[in-house]
């Protein structure tokens, strides 16, 4: 792996920086406050090139790297983590999918503006009765001939109501289990499609989880993403990438809790000196710097590995539950060293204590990440 980045990659960071800090840092207590999705960020994001990074630029993307996309992720992770989780699903699930699976004219339909940032995409897996185990699909989708009928009830999905593209995975044949699953392309707006409540979240407060229904949904054949079957495998393998975008993510939240506590700790004066000189204080920033800086290189190691088109399922699984628990440890410790003022929301770092639970649970939770990772230790 190699520890210098190129000047390509320090220009991204530095703009996902700036876009970050001129652009997210303004409005974000209030769009938290309010649950306000951030269309208009997220508008700029994807003029900016941050919503289609790794798209191949014949599909309108930026043609990058996944460690370029990692450190724009950090980025605006530290100060908006609704955004990165929009711009996350957007890029590793939607995007990627598409563009590894996805039939030429699937691409050229959907991909092209989804890598711009027009629309945005969401990834649909998760049903009240399937998320840890997804093999139990109840959505089902029926072959008709020239189009399938797709009916059931997807949970907890981001971009629930302002994704204009779907990923739904269903079940086909019933008898295959696994093997029978689909995933199918549906767009918003699709006769039977009713998009439900919005969820009243603990964190990421500004990013839109709703439930979907499907109730006789038309999807034409030529919307299935790969061979009949494929849907199970494809969720697997497009959700080991996403695993890197949300310990990304998770990384993100850590190193702006980091950074505004460390910060602090030099302001902050008790017993006559900052607060940073007294050891208490200096082993817990200690931990969090050595975490943090442990927690970028397992993103990094599975995004070198993914971009040399290597094996990544365990260094993907590995980043998300080392990153995630480290962002709620750092979170933790940040509202600690800021005393009173972490706890009310000016100061930032409560609303990044919220926003780290999610990275334990979403796109896999800590226990999940643990069988992938045992698993392929052990085969
Ligand atoms: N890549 C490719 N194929 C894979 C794979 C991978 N990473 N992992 C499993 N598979 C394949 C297996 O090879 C197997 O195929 P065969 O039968 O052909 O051999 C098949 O999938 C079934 O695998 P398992 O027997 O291992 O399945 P399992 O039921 O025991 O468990 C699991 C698999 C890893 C636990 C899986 O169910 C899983 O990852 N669950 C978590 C799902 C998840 O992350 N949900 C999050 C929802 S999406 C979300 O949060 C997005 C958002 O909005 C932010």
């Amino acid at each position: 792996m190699n520890f210098e980045f190129t000047e390509e990659q320090l220009a991204v960071k530095e703009a996902a920086r700036d876009f970050a800090q001129t652009e997210l840092l303004p409005g974000v207590i209030e769009r938290d406050n309010k649950q306000e999705f951030p269309s208009d960020q997220i508008k700029k994001m994807g003029e900016l090139g941050f919503m289609g990074m790794m798209v191949d630029p014949k599909y309108n993307g930026g043609g990058m790297d996944t460690i370029s996309y990692v450190l724009a992720m950090e980025e605006i992770s530290k100060i908006d983590a609704s955004c990165s989780v929009a711009m996350s699903v957007n890029n590793s699930l939607v995007c990627w999918g598409l563009e590894k699976f996805g039939t030429e004219e699937q691409k050229q339909k959907y991909l092209t503006k989804l890598a711009t940032g027009e629309i945005i995409g969401a990834f649909c897996l998760s049903e009240p009765e399937a998320g840890s185990d997804a093999t139990m699909q109840r959505t089902t989708a029926e072959d008709k001939g020239d189009h399938y009928l797709l009916n059931g009830t997807k949970n907890w999905i981001t971009n629930g109501n302002s994704a204009s593209v779907y990923i739904v995975i269903a079940q086909t044949h019933p008898e295959k289990k696994h093997k029978g699953i689909n995933a199918f392309i549906v767009e918003k707006g699709a006769d039977g499609f009713v998009v439900g409540k919005k969820e009243d979240k603990l964190g990421i407060r500004g990013s839109d989880t709703h439930s979907l229904m499907f109730t006789d949904v038309k999807v034409p054949k030529e919307n299935r993403i790969g061979d009949d079957g494929f849907g199970f495998s494809f969720a697997m393998k497009v959700l080991s990438g996403g695993r890197i975008g949300i310990a990304s993510q998770a990384l993100g939240i850590a190193s702006g809790a980091y950074e505004l506590a460390l910060n602090y700790s030099k302001e902050r004066k008790a017993f006559g000196k900052p607060i940073s000189q007294h050891q208490a204080i200096q082993f817990k920033l200690a931990d969090m710097a050595t975490n943090i800086d442990a927690a970028r290189l397992l993103c990094l190691q599975a995004a070198t590995l993914k971009d040399q088109g290597k094996d990544f399922v365990k260094a993907s699984a590995m980043a998300k539950l080392f990153a995630s628990q480290t962002a709620m440890d750092t979170t933790v410790e940040a509202v600690q060293i800021h005393g009173g003022y972490g706890y009310v929301k000016e100061f930032h770092v409560e609303r990044l204590m919220r926003d780290a639970k999610i990275t334990q649970i979403y796109e896999g939770t800590s226990e999940i990440q643990k069988i992938v990772i045992s698993r392929e230790i052990l085969k």
